[in-house]
């Protein structure tokens, strides 16, 4: 059965100083799936996932064109406030960045801001996102503590659940597991392989194996194109490029 597609990427080109970064990139990414961008080094993964949550707005000498569809929307040409776009999206990027507060607060801030503010209500949303993000039985006795006092592995749950905090439809994660041991890799992949059922997953990795672990879709980027985009089972087992076959050798990295 087709699956419903939550984003679609339609001829985005992207421009800096007159090179162009991303080039007539077509995509849609299946909803409640794993949708893996996988690529060597600089090819743009970092770049297209930017462009889906406007980050590119940022850099005043980047240039878009085209246009990104999310639940139907182009975000690149809508009068629609660029905070009310970002809302559906929580992203986790390569190292995780808590904010300078403690463990508790890290989840109640946006919680704050959404205007939830009862105490005891708050409590209980901050223990579900925390729960959500596979975190809670390492931090219930400590919430009080400082973000920075968590392991870098603890930090990464902690921003994801910040990211689920806010109640988002997509997840995107830059290479989430990065900066993190194996073990901690692991929790991440099992938490987004559970999180997939209720949310549509956009995960950047150049990590061919944590690809095939994960991946319900894949999107194969070089050079700042799609070169083959396709099932996971189909882009593994039956390449149709030469250029994929190279790199699922290894000879291209
Ligand atoms: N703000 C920028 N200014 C100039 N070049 C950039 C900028 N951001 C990214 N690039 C270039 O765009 C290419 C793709 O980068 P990126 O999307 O980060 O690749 P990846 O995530 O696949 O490693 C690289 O050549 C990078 O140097
Ligand atoms: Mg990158």
């Amino acid at each position: 059965m087709e699956a419903n597609h939550k984003i679609r990427v339609e001829n985005l080109s992207l421009r800096v100083n007159g090179h162009e970064i991303l080039k007539d990139i077509n995509v849609s990414i299946p909803e409640n799936k794993i949708t893996v961008i996988l690529g060597p080094s600089g090819c743009g993964k970092t770049t297209l996932m930017k462009s889906m949550n406007r980050l590119t707005d940022i850099y005043p000498e980047m240039h878009v064109r085209g246009r990104i569809l999310i639940d139907e929307e182009d975000i690149l040409n809508t009068h629609k406030d660029v905070t009310a776009i970002r809302k559906k999206m929580g992203l986790l990027s390569q190292r995780p960045y808590p904010l300078p507060m403690s463990i508790y607060n890290n989840i109640a801030f946006g919680l704050r801001i959404s205007g939830r503010k009862k105490r005891d209500l708050l409590d209980k949303r901050v223990e579900h996102y925390l729960k959500q993000a596979s975190l809670w039985e390492e931090v219930k006795g400590r919430l009080r503590e400082p973000a920075s006092s968590l392991s870098i592995g603890q930090q990464q749950r902690l921003c994801l659940a910040r990211g689920l905090a806010v109640d988002p439809e997509i997840i995107l994660a830059d290479e989430p597991t990065s900066a993190l041991d194996p073990i901690s890799s692991q929790e991440i992949e099992k938490k987004f392989l559970d999180l997939k059922q209720d949310y549509t997953i956009v995960l950047v990795t150049h990590i061919l194996r944590q690809a095939a672990r994960l991946a319900d879709h894949v999107i194969f980027m070089y050079l700042g194109e799609v070169i083959e985009q396709a099932p996971a089972e189909e882009f593994f087992h039956h390449p149709r490029t030469e250029i994929t076959r190279a790199y699922l050798k290894g000879s291209i990295n």
